[in-house]
């Protein structure tokens, strides 16, 4: 079992992530060599701009799943989106148009990066609400988070789950981004990792120098719960998905 990333833009010409099925290909090798074993592809929903409906993701999902066996990348594919919180979603998911985190009760949602903190935290809590468990995207995104960690604590007290990106770990999204991640995980409040890969370039699947900087500064057990312990229990076994 390698690590596992629950958010990336890797599925082909479904939103700004990989542009066709051979960036899609690179991306996989290198999310390999990477040490990743399995990933959630998870293209953009935001409506009136990318549409990664539910049998598109698939259909894409087996595409390129077969393309890697085919080049021996054994990097397992699981479906999901990332939503862009908008009133109505509950309903959305509920008439099944799109995934959930591989088919189980987890939904990825982003909003806004300057978006006001009640408000992401009713649309959290309206999900909560609808019976799903929402992961907050890239906590270290939104600025009315950024200093005021006893949000996040706030949030994951009603029942939602925290994803950051490796990137930020490592200092790839700025110092403020960097300290609040860090102090996250200090406390032990980030649950889930995602390269939020986009292409080979500036926004790859890169996880492996997060990795060995988690193992350095933090209890192995925390590491591996992060690195993969979290996303198999919780997204992988038991998802109704592939
Ligand atoms: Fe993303």
């Amino acid at each position: 079992m390698g690590f596992v990333d629950i958010h990336s833009h890797i599925l082909p010409g479904m939103d700004d992530g990989a542009r066709d099925l051979d960036e899609a290909l690179g991306m996989l090798d290198m999310a390999w060599e990477e040490g990743i074993s399995d990933i959630i592809a998870t293209p953009h929903y935001k409506q009136g701009r990318y549409h990664a409906r539910r049998q598109a993701v698939l259909e894409q999902l087996e595409l390129l799943q077969d393309a890697a066996m085919e080049q021996g990348i054994p990097v397992r594919l699981h479906p999901g989106t990332e939503i862009f919180y908008r009133g109505g979603l509950e309903e959305k998911l509920d008439r099944g148009g799109l995934w959930t985190m591989n088919g189980t009760e987890y939904v990825l949602v982003e909003f806004l990066p300057l978006e006001e903190y009640p408000y992401i935290r009713n649309s959290l809590d309206g999900l909560l609400g609808m019976g799903y468990r929402p992961v907050l995207a890239h906590a270290e995104r939104y600025r009315c988070l950024l200093k005021n960690t006893e949000r996040v604590r706030e949030i994951r007290e009603m029942g939602c789950r925290i994803q950051i990106n490796a990137g930020s770990v490592v200092g790839d999204f700025g110092r403020p981004a960097g300290r609040f991640v860090r102090e996250l995980l200090r406390r032990q409040m980030a649950d889930y990792l995602g390269t939020d890969a986009h292409d080979l370039r500036k926004r790859n699947p890169a996880m492996k120098k997060c990795a060995v900087y988690l193992y350095r500064k933090y209890s192995p057990e925390y590491a591996d719960a992060l690195l993969f312990g979290n996303a198999v229990s919780d997204l992988l076994e038991g998802g109704a998905a592939t």
